[in-house]
């Protein structure tokens, strides 16, 4: 009992003072929410319009992001200090957001600056506001302490703005805690799973570093049989097959957890960049067990470009296929963790062990998590 209360009581002051090497490893992964003190994208840009205001969402907390017709675009937490009606219903006028109810309007710092019907100052009450920035065609906010904000950085996202590449965006809602989709794009040993779009390729890892917030892991890939895709002979190059050997294959692809995102990346066998994939998973409820995905696919451009605008669809496609199988599988194993009350995955590829004990370095224990029960 005594023990007990004494773990409880560590979870409880890990999750108010944030991460600490205190807690690696020893909470169910899936109980670890993401830390709050990074910036998170939680809508794309060309959704908020000027002029208007568009409801989103981070970890269970409804978030308003209001585009003025002049200036940035902020957030606010979307309910009004009045009747916590949200403040996305209503109307922007000049910088403010106004309530759809008694018309209350609030600044872009969360200020009430008018309650019309009393012709007096300092009476209505403020709401949240959180840090908010634009990069990549994103809105990104920081859920976390706003006093850290400045000193945490925007992430490097893909090759959005190079002329070099073309970019397509995507953004699956998934059933599933965020961690089970770091471990599946980082664990390229489920080749299997994609055999009927991708033919029979194995990976075969080339390494890997580690650090306190990253790990990459390298692989090639080497085909067995079947046949190659052609939306994969454009990204990758045609595979020259000799009958009945397998084939080396000279691109590698890196994937890193640099916390709390994701990239994966080809290089072809001169070195040089093909593909560029960037991904933020978002905690959407406050039990941080379903998903918003924010993803940027960049591919290069052919010599001749146009090749690439013609197959873009097939693209899509071939990539939308690979990911729904991913889908299902991640959406599986989140349903067996809530049958089974908890974690009961056996690990036993290192890559996926360093990755699990960086995300749970990394990331905050909620209030329900107890340790685990060791041995
Ligand atoms: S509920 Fe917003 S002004 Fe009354
Ligand atoms: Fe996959």
């Amino acid at each position: 009992m005594q023990v007990e209360a004494v773990a409880g009581k560590a979870a409880e002051q890990a999750s108010v003072s944030g991460k600490g090497p205190a807690h690696e490893a020893e909470y169910d992964l899936r109980q670890i929410d993401c830390d709050p003190n990074f910036w998170y994208p939680i809508a794309w840009s060309h959704k908020v319009r000027a002029g208007k205001v568009f409801p989103a969402r981070y970890a269970g907390h409804p978030i308003a992001l209001v585009r003025p017709e002049s200036g940035p675009v902020y957030a606010l937490e979307d309910r009004c200090a009045h009747r916590q009606v949200p403040l996305s219903k209503g109307v922007v006028e000049g910088d403010c957001i106004k309530c759809c109810y008694h018309g209350w309007a609030f600044d872009r710092g969360g200020k009430c600056v008018t309650v019309p019907y009393l012709n007096k100052e300092g009476v209505g009450r403020p709401v949240r506001s959180y840090p908010c920035r634009e990069k990549g065609g994103l809105i990104f906010v920081f859920p976390g302490d706003p006093a850290l904000a400045e000193s945490v950085p925007l992430p490097e996202i893909a090759q959005v703005g190079n002329p070099e590449f073309k970019t397509r965006r995507f953004f699956p809602r998934l059933k599933c805690h965020y961690t089970f989709m770091h471990e599946n794009l980082m664990d390229m040993n489920h080749q299997f799973l994609h055999r009927r779009q991708m033919g029979s390729i194995t990976a075969r890892f080339m390494g890997q570093d580690k650090g306190e917030n990253f790990m990459e892991a390298r692989y090639s890939f080497a085909r067995k049989g079947g046949n190659q895709p052609l939306a994969e002979a454009l990204i990758f190059g045609k595979h020259r097959e000799i009958e009945g050997k397998e084939q080396p294959v000279e691109e590698i692809v890196s994937i890193r957890t640099t916390y709390p995102y994701q990239t994966l990346k080809i290089h072809d066998k001169d070195g040089d960049l093909v593909m560029d994939l960037w991904v933020a998973y978002v905690p959407l409820g406050s039990d941080q067990l379903g998903t918003q995905t924010f993803g940027l696919l960049s591919v290069k451009k052919p010599k001749w470009a146009f090749l690439l605008d013609l197959a873009w669809p097939a693209l899509g496609l071939f990539t939308h296929r690979i990911f729904e199988e991913d889908r299902e599988i991640v959406e599986l194993e989140q349903k067996a963790w809530r049958e089974l009350g908890g974690d009961h995955t056996i690990e036993v590829f290192p890559v996926v062990k360093a990755l699990r004990a960086l995300l749970a370095r990394n990331g905050v224990p909620n209030a329900r998590a107890r340790p685990l029960e060791k041995g």
